[in-house]
């Protein structure tokens, strides 16, 4: 059995400076850092720290024993190990509240959530090669998205009725991503405006845009979040042809609330409790997901466009190879979390033929079923510029707020710095197609 390192000096001094980044992690969450200056101070300070790697020492197991409550169920965020356990515990709080079909929502994906399922499982597939004897004590997470500097290649992707969750939702997610140097896409239809957004955020969002059917609509909606400073606009393809939310119909025949006061029929009523709406006329509109698409609107979209346009949804080679043709700038790999069709396709499964297709002339990002930092790696070893999470940081809204958005942020940062690590590699440069193998 292995023994416990013995304490040297220099332990002593990156214990110290462990300790002062779970001062600063914590000054952070605090109301003292309530404004952007104070903290994009501490952002800086904590970049310039090395990040803790997970369990490295015995001190964890020296450590008070978690609490768990009589369920099982974690009772606060700092208690949970993975970000796995946040989902009861967002699940507990979110039926503590008699709404089983907003749980649904959230959980559902279509049909018999197979494509949901498999986003993660295909991670499986790979394997991770690790290499020794390289002194990796310092790594480097941060990538370069269209000159932006992201301290993490880890996004938040935009869910849409976050305000489900949380009253104050898409303000929560953005302070929480911002502090710990997360950037985030903000859904067309989020509870919080992209200014606002931005502005909790510390820098600027980017922007998903479900374009609806007017034309006019989805102008002012472009102009709207670039005059906010969004540097990208994501247009969302993957929703065009409708789709069997079981999981959410199943759960929705078990409430009993009147919800009528929030789901009244009509699209104008449906966007108008929507932020990014306000003072929009949507009275020729009959749908958000602009059915009826095809690459001339995105050609049209090109022309409006001042900064970044990036496709979400692509999942096949050929689509990837029109995109160039039709001046994208960037590509998100996405079945929508499973929620568009019942593929039964990994996202992870289809990255390398997309990276290949486009072959390092746009970035390609990647989302649906990341939920360790080694998913993380593996995504970026073959090829994606940066990976998103969806459901993860909703758990940890829906359990406990800001500190549960935070908690599932560090966790994965946690683990990825671990993973890099152990791989030797010191920047994200360095995780390559032979970081990995396929299984
Ligand atoms: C409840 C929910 C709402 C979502 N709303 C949107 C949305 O408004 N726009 C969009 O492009 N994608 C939306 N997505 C898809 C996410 O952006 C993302 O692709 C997906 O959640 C990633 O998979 P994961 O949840 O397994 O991490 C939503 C996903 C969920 C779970």
């Amino acid at each position: 059995m292995e023994k416990p390192m013995p304490v040297t000096s220099s332990k002593n001094s990156e214990h110290g400076m462990i300790a002062r980044r779970e001062l600063l992690n914590f000054l952070a969450a605090s109301p003292l850092a309530a404004t952007p200056t104070v903290t994009s101070m501490i952002a800086s300070v904590l970049a310039s720290l090395p990040y803790r790697a997970s369990a490295q020492s015995y001190d964890v197991l020296r450590a008070s024993p978690r609490t768990l409550g009589p369920d099982g169920i974690i009772a606060a965020a700092g208690d949970a190990l993975n970000v796995f356990e946040f989902e009861p515990a967002a699940k507990k709080a979110v039926l503590a509240q008699d709404a089983p079909a907003h749980w649904g929502y959230l959980e559902s994906g279509v049909d018999g959530d197979v494509t949901r399922d498999v986003n993660h499982s295909a991670y499986a597939r790979y394997s991770i090669r690790a290499k020794r004897l390289i002194d990796a004590r310092k790594v480097d997470t941060s990538v370069k998205i269209f000159g932006e500097t992201w301290r993490s290649p880890v996004f938040l992707c935009p869910v849409s009725s976050l305000g489900a969750y949380d009253a104050d939702a898409g303000v929560t997610v953005a302070r929480a991503a911002g502090k710990r140097g997360h950037q985030i896409i903000l859904s067309t239809v989020d509870n919080a405006s992209i200014a606002d957004v931005s502005k909790a955020h510390g820098s600027p969002a980017w922007f998903q845009l479900y374009p609806t059917d007017d034309w006019a609509v989805t102008r002012t909606l472009v102009n709207r979040a670039e005059a906010a400073g969004c540097p990208a606009i994501v247009l969302t393809v993957d929703r065009q042809g409708g789709r069997n939310t079981e999981t959410l119909f199943r759960m929705r025949r078990q409430d009993q609330r009147d919800c009528s006061g929030c789901h009244t029929p009509g699209f104008a009523n449906d966007v108008g409790r929507k932020a990014n709406f306000a003072g929009i006329d949507v009275s020729k509109v009959t749908n958000l997901y602009g059915t009826g698409m095809t690459w001339s609107f995105v050609d049209r979209l090109r022309t409006i466009v001042k900064g970044k346009l990036l496709l979400k949804g692509i999942v096949t080679a050929e689509d990837a190879k029109e995109a160039l043709r039709h001046g994208v700038d960037g590509l998100l790999v996405s079945n929508h979390g499973g929620r568009a069709e019942e593929s039964g396709q990994a996202t992870i499964s289809v990255l390398a033929e997309i990276v290949d297709a486009v072959n390092g002339r746009i970035p390609v990002l990647i989302d649906g079923g990341v939920r360790r930092g080694t998913d993380v790696l593996k995504a970026l070893a073959v090829g994606a510029a940066a990976v998103g999470i969806g459901r993860p940081y909703v758990w940890g809204l829906a359990s406990f707020g800001e500190p549960g958005v935070d908690r599932v942020l560090q966790i994965l940062d946690d683990e990825f710095i671990t993973i890099m690590r152990q791989t030797g590699a010191l920047n994200v440069g360095q995780i390559t197609r032979d970081t990995v193998s396929r299984v």
